[in-house]
């Protein structure tokens, strides 16, 4: 349902507080024509009423040849900041920047990062924002579940639909993401809420079996049939089922670059107000579908670059799979039981 302007600057005002901005601090909105001008104006308001310096940032976009739809996480690598200097220096110069354009996975935003700069994306409709407002419980939860990701050193994944994959972790680290960027360095996406980390090089392998009702992002569809995804030393080698397998076989193919076929990050959602049914209710072209990535017990499973952690796979193709139903265990514990339901850290119900 509609959100007003002064509840968008409201929320704007809760998010930057818990990004511990402050009137010492400068702030940059990061905006394209594309960018929702509701939240641009909302990010404004709000930097101001907190006293911070407020400036914008406004690049041109970019479209890159073989980039298809219009959902910003379809196509990783380039973006409007490759090459420009100047924007560059501007946006490394502030303390915090919210991106309402989408420099997601690119080296720039890396780049910006390291130099201390916080950095808050925020491209989902009013209503998504509204319902996944972050809070400190959100970030506790996440934390807490982090502890457990980065000092595992293997991963399981089963389900009753044929599933069984196994990873080695420990190469690459643990991000987490609970929806507001509150220290040096720090890149987060309001809204969130769940973790992940990328298999050792190599070391994937065996069954995903995606099953009706797991969800294909970027396509924003439900599946209707199961797809089963065969993994071999950290790549799939077999996409097989009935015509969603081969879209995902063609869409995947059309890039015709073998790194597509590379496991990214991998993960689970620990969100109960994002909702495996809000990708039902909205349009495509209304956002990213962060509900999808991010609700409670999902096993997220992506392909694709892994240049964000220093991996060496870049590639513009990236899936992320929300699956539903899976058992996850890290090394002999188990952390997300079958029905989707968490279990360990068991934070929920604290
Ligand atoms: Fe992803």
């Amino acid at each position: 349902m509609p959100v007003s302007d002064n509840q968008l600057v409201e929320m704007f005002e809760h998010v930057l507080t818990l990004s511990n901005v402050t009137p010492s601090e400068s702030v940059a909105i990061l905006k394209s024509h594309y960018s929702n001008p509701r939240i641009v104006d909302a990010a404004f308001n709000a930097a101001q009423r907190l006293g911070a310096k407020v400036y914008g940032v406004e690049l041109p976009a970019l479209n890159p040849p073989k980039a298809m739809g219009n959902d910003m996480t379809a196509y990783c690598g380039d973006t409007p900041l490759t090459g420009n200097k100047a924007a560059q220096t501007a946006l490394e110069a502030a303390d915090l920047i919210v991106d309402t354009m989408m420099l997601l996975h690119s080296p720039e935003q890396e780049q910006i990062l390291k130099t201390g700069t916080r950095i808050l994306l925020a491209v989902e409709p009013p209503e998504v924002l509204a319902r996944i407002l972050p809070t400190l419980e959100d970030k506790r939860r996440v934390v807490a579940a982090e502890k457990v990701l980065k000092t595992a050193k293997k991963m399981r994944v089963t389900s009753a639909a044929g599933s069984d994959f196994t990873m080695s972790l420990g190469d690459y680290p643990t991000v987490t993401e609970y929806g507001f960027a509150d220290e040096p360095g720090r890149w987060d996406h309001w809204p969130s809420g769940f973790l992940f980390s990328w298999p050792n090089e190599e070391s994937a392998n065996g069954k995903l079996v995606i099953d009706i009702g797991d969800i294909l992002l970027p396509f924003k569809t439900y599946c209707r049939e199961s797809i089963t995804l065969t993994i071999k030393d950290g790549f799939i080698t077999d996409i097989t089922g009935g015509f969603e397998a081969e879209y995902l076989r063609d869409y995947m193919a059309y890039f015709k670059d073998p790194e597509v076929y590379g496991i990214s990050h991998v993960g689970w959602g620990l969100q109960p107000r994002a909702q495996w049914t809000a990708m039902g209710l909205h349009d495509k072209n209304d956002g990213m579908c962060m509900d999808a990535r991010a609700f409670n017990g999902n096993f997220l499973f992506s392909t694709g670059p892994n240049t964000e952690v220093g991996g060496t796979r870049k590639t513009p193709c990236h899936m992320d799979i929300p699956l539903r139903n899976c058992t996850i265990t890290l090394d002999d514990e188990v952390v997300v039981v079958n029905a989707g339901e968490v279990v360990f850290p068991n934070t929920l119900s604290e």
